[in-house]
């Protein structure tokens, strides 16, 4: 599938069937995530494949977000923030160590489209249960949960855009200036 058509054909997944997914294609979530661009070239991300079912089951309630435990795995993704202090500014690295994860969650997304998988990103977190279940360094902030798997039968995860009209959004050379 090529990036248009996973970009066309993503949508957030709550609902998963039992298949299982192959370990290269897990491989190839991760892969895919941590060629996103990062701010100073630093990736200060870190995955945690979670597969076991108790664990699923905990995370899904943490998170308030039934049914993601039907999930084959979730992978988490935690950010240790010093690694981006040690090159830029308190304030930047804040930003930078939400952008960086973002950009790396989206990949991961759509490589998981591109495979016929369903994913969600859940990012309601309560960061010290979640910590304490997985074992989480002190340093580590997590930035999402996200569950993977092939779509529950039936399931159809693809929304309708709010935005049908690129027009309104998107303005010619000055702002308020609609002619595009
Ligand atoms: C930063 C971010 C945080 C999100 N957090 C949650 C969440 O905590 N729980 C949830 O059910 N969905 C969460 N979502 C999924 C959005 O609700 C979903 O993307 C949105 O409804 C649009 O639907 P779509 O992904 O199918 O286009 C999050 C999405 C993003 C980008």
């Amino acid at each position: 599938m090529d990036v248009q058509s996973a970009i066309e054909n993503r949508g957030t997944t709550y609902h998963f069937s039992d298949k299982e997914v192959s370990e290269e294609i897990v491989v190839n979530l991760i892969e895919a995530a941590v060629k996103a661009p990062a701010a100073g070239g630093i990736r200060e991300y870190e995955f945690i494949i979670v597969t076991d079912k108790s664990e699923k089951e905990q995370l899904s309630k943490i998170c308030l977000t039934p049914n993601i435990d039907s999930s084959p795995f979730m992978i988490v993704v935690v950010c240790d923030i010093s690694k981006l202090n040690s090159i830029f500014e308190e304030e930047d690295s804040q930003v930078f160590c939400v952008e960086n994860a973002s950009l790396a969650i989206e990949n991961l997304l759509l490589v998981a489209t591109s495979y016929g998988l369903g994913s969600a990103w859940i990012a309601t977190l309560q960061q010290e249960p979640i910590r304490k279940l997985l074992n989480i360094p002190e340093n580590y902030i997590v930035r999402g949960i996200i569950p993977v798997g092939y779509p529950r039968e039936g399931e159809n995860s693809k929304k309708i855009n709010p935005i049908t009209n690129i027009n309104k959004i998107v303005h010619l050379e000055k702002f308020n200036n609609n002619e595009y």
